[in-house]
């Protein structure tokens, strides 16, 4: 818990994930479902996207990671990508103060190619450089970020280091991904009925506890998270030993 935290019914303050990832994902269809564009349903993703984001400083946690923008996402039709460019600036500005008073610090993590528009990166830099003092939570985005992609990068970022085959190392690897310090996520939320990974953190979730909900990201709100974190602690962490023969009872 930290000072900001609060007790939440039915879950274990002393066993909070300290990282929860999320997979923002239905936007698209809650739209169409309405008769709306798929861009409002983007919008829509806003509320649920706060929401979670007080709900995760409510349970104390340490890293909320949510998946913004994939390096698959550039298929998209070309105004859907424009917009989600402008929507996360717009974003990123309209909110940064109120989470930087929350003492939230906010990352990025992803490619910077040439296709993220440069007034996008400026406002990205200015954010984490704005939060970098922050001690309270941290907010990973993934933007523009595929999890082939990150170890590809740190596989090279190895090579142009001049590690050599004998000290590549699962360690050696992991001090070359983008965000060397964070832990593992505990747990991964996807929301829209779908039971993929879809390239997130391919290897930071190889221990990651999995829920899945039907419901629209849109629809998703902090009761949400907490229902996920509950799951969660419901569950039998065994890292691929036996740890749960140990248990009592
Ligand atoms: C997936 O829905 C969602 C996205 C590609 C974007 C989600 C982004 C946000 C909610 C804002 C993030 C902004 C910041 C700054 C963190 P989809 O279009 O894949 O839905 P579908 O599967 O129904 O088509």
């Amino acid at each position: 818990m930290t000072s900001s935290s609060r007790p939440v019914p039915g879950i274990d303050p002393t066993r909070i994930p300290r990282h929860v990832a999320c997979v923002m994902d239905g936007n698209g269809r809650w739209a169409e479902e309405r008769g709306l564009r798929r861009t409002d349903g983007h919008a829509a993703g806003e509320e649920a996207l706060f929401d979670t984001v007080e709900g995760a400083l409510d349970l104390g946690l340490g890293w909320l990671t949510v998946y913004a923008f994939s390096t698959e996402n550039w298929k998209r039709p070309i105004d859907e990508v424009r917009f989600l460019m402008n929507f996360n600036e717009r974003i990123l500005v309209g909110h940064r103060d109120d989470l930087a008073a929350k003492g939230v610090r906010i990352r990025f993590l992803g490619r910077r190619d040439r296709r993220v528009p440069r007034r996008l990166v400026k406002v990205m830099d200015e954010t984490t450089a704005m939060t970098a003092g922050n001690r309270g939570m941290t907010l990973n985005i993934a933007f523009n970020y595929g999890g082939r992609a990150e170890i590809v990068d740190a596989v090279a970022a190895m090579m142009r280091s001049g590690v050599s085959a004998d000290k590549v190392t699962e360690a050696a690897l992991r001090r070359h991904l983008y965000t060397p310090d964070m832990p593992d996520p505990d747990l991964v939320v996807r929301t829209s009925g779908e039971y993929r990974i879809s390239n997130f953190l391919l290897w930071e979730l190889a221990y990651s506890e999995l829920v899945f909900t039907d419901l629209y990201w849109p629809d998703f709100r902090r009761e949400h998270l907490f229902d996920a974190v509950r799951e969660y602690q419901a569950r039998d962490r065994r890292f691929g030993g036996l740890r749960d023969i140990d248990r009592p009872g």
